[in-house]
């Protein structure tokens, strides 16, 4: 989603904002823009890629301070105009701003009744008159800032430059923010991995945190004028930018890294003598873990499906009562938080708003929540506090794949620590434990010889729609199977318990509809190959993926993928990564933007 980009010092600023954008492109956006400041305010903006805005760039746009940003239109369409930065009209102040300012219409319609003339539809826009008109009013640049946003409501990750002051203003409401702190020279991002590059020391921002940028330093403080407890940390620099290999695109890069990014999670995390898993950071004890009354997962899209996956080995384990929850129905619904209950808020990005806000949501009402997320120091797993790193490094491409895999393989192993506590006996927990330990060989062995999946792509890349089945964890490994050939070959496609099929969606069916079947041997195979049937007989043509060895379930597919058979709480490890490589060469097949399919972001920040 929305990226930002910033810096002040002694270098010039341009191509290190280019730069900084370029780190930031993966998170998804539709147009680009920068502000150099030297001694007039400078700027450019243009839709499309950040090639573009470069290829556009005035040669002579000198200066040590800028401001650079990404946008993925909310408010207003794609356009130029709608691109940030935004100035005010007599240009001596820019912003850019990620988020959403809420009574934005309102602002505007009070800026026109004022004699402003606005250049956008966007709802950003104001914060730059409003910031201009503080200005006038005598208010320092902090001050007009502070000013603006106590006009304002919403969520804000908010940079603004101006004319006379060598420096750059921040504050973050809701929308990440990341100052890099250097040496003669400051940083700010929406995202830490854009400042690795040049600093590892660095200030998260928080909630109602702004900050003065200058080349020797920063300064905090809060938004009612109290000091902020903002400090500098050190960040990883081996979380880099993934560097794309001779992979022709993230995508596949991380669908092949799945092997190691599961050795990776998994490695030390279980005790085959024990039959249990370990996870230190969520620091519960056996006792504590007893006491649990029922468990809520939380997630969007991909990480609500491992959540569905969590759920049932959680249940099956443990024999904890335990939902999955769409996050951005969570917080308004106005849900009963019990403080004997568990919630975990699952994420890659930790970044998604829909899901903080449960998180907010949870701890506003008494709950314990932890994290179950990939990005070490996101806001999640700020805001949690505890929990679980699930340690895929870097997620390039929008559609997520090896997270996907690390979630599961993260929520395995709870589901092993909270059911030895509990109901799990040594036994059942060691064949867990020595399925898991296999997983990392397993998916390595299928990646080398992926069976007919060019035969599979052939079958689906014209279909009007595509319909995908399963029963038990195989039920949200279809809806992944789903959302990953919708979000990257833009098919529309159905997800639904195999079963219930029958109850709606089978009027879909006709001669040669296809229909992908996750159908490992596991106790609803049976089942499952009855409800194949009943696709076959309407003509529809089944794309089947089941265990090694299992031909009588082969036979039943016109196009049968194997993958290697494992314990059936982690199936959907295996069973997952064939949908990913048909999602991803469907999408190669049809000339899609592999990894940034259109309108997508990586980083959903907006709720
Ligand atoms: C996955 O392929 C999607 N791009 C998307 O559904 C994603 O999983 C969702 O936005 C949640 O992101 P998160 O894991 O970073 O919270």
């Amino acid at each position: 989603m929305c990226g930002i980009f910033g810096y002040i010092g002694n270098q010039q600023a341009t191509n290190l904002l280019i730069n900084g954008l370029r780190r930031l492109e993966y998170r998804g956006y539709d147009s680009s823009g920068i502000a150099i400041l030297n001694s007039k305010i400078s700027h450019t903006k243009c839709i499309g890629r950040v090639a573009n805005l470069e290829s556009v760039l005035p040669e002579n746009m000198d200066g040590n301070c800028g401001i650079a940003h990404t946008r993925w239109a909310t408010h207003g369409g794609v356009t130029k105009e709608n691109a940030h930065p935004h100035l005010s009209e007599d240009g001596t102040v820019a912003i850019i701003h990620n988020g959403i300012i809420e009574n934005s219409r309102a602002l505007r319609n009070w800026l026109i009744a004022e004699g402003v003339t606005l250049q956008s539809e966007t709802d950003s826009e104001v914060l730059a008159h409003l910031i201009h008109r503080a200005r006038c009013d005598g208010l320092s640049p902090l001050d007009s800032v502070r000013r603006a946003l106590r006009q304002t409501r919403g969520t804000w990750g908010l940079c603004a430059l101006f004319e006379d002051e060598q420096m750059i203003v921040c504050a973050r409401n809701g929308s990440p923010l990341v100052i890099g702190v250097g040496d003669g020279e400051s940083f700010v991002a929406s995202d830490p991995h854009a400042l690795t590059p040049h600093t590892q020391r660095v200030i998260f921002l928080e909630d109602g945190d702004l900050a003065v940028l200058t080349a020797g330093g920063v300064q905090t403080s809060r938004l009612d004028g109290d000091s902020s407890d903002a400090t500098v940390t050190t960040i990883d620099q081996s979380w880099g930018v993934a560097d794309i290999g001779d992979f022709p695109h993230f995508m596949l890069k991380e669908i092949h890294e799945q092997p190691e990014s599961l050795r990776q999670c998994i490695s030390g995390r279980t005790v085959l003598s024990e039959g249990n898993g370990k996870l230190g950071g969520l620091d519960l004890s056996a006792k504590k873990l007893l006491e649990i009354s029922h468990i809520r997962l939380i997630g969007c899209g991909t990480a609500l499906h491992a959540c569905q996956v969590g759920r049932l080995a959680i249940e099956h384990m443990a024999r904890v009562p335990t939902q999955s929850h769409v996050a951005s129905e969570f917080r308004y619904n106005n849900p009963v938080i019990s403080p004997a209950a568990l919630y975990l808020a699952v994420s890659q990005s930790g970044e998604t708003a829909d899901t903080l806000s449960a998180v907010k949501e949870i701890q506003l009402k008494g709950g314990t929540v932890m994290g179950v997320i990939n990005v070490v120091g996101s806001s999640i797993a700020r805001q949690c506090g505890r929990g679980v790193y699930i340690h895929s490094g870097p997620e390039q491409a929008v559609a997520s794949t090896k997270a996907f895999s690390n979630m599961v393989a993260s929520l395995t192993i709870f589901s092993l620590q909270i059911g030895r506590a509990r109901s799990l006996s040594k036994r059942d927990g060691k064949q867990v434990v020595k399925a898991l330990n296999a997983i990392p060989n397993q998916v390595e062995k299928y990646l080398e010889d992926s069976g007919p999946i060019m035969e599979a792509v052939q079958a689906v890349k014209d279909a009007p729609h595509v319909l995908f089945l399963g029963r038990g964890a195989s039920a949200p490994v279809a809806r992944e199977g789903a959302l990953k050939l919708m979000e990257v070959a833009y098919i529309p496609c159905l997800a639904y318990p195999a079963g219930e099929m029958k109850h709606g969606p089978i009027a879909l069916l006709e001669e040669g509809s296809p229909v992908v079947v996750i159908c490992p041997n596991d106790k609803f195979r049976a089942k499952t190959l009855s409800n194949v049937q009943e696709c076959k007989a309407r003509g529809a043509k089944i794309i089947l993926i089941h265990d090694e060895g299992d031909d009588e379930a082969a036979i039943e597919a016109d196009i049968a993928i194997a993958v290697p058979a494992t314990h059936s709480v982690i199936s959907p490890l295996l069973t997952v990564v064939p949908l990913q490589l048909l999602a991803y060469h469907v999408a190669v097949e049809l000339g899609r933007d592999v990894d940034k399919p259109r309108n997508l972001a990586k980083s959903v920040t907006v709720e």
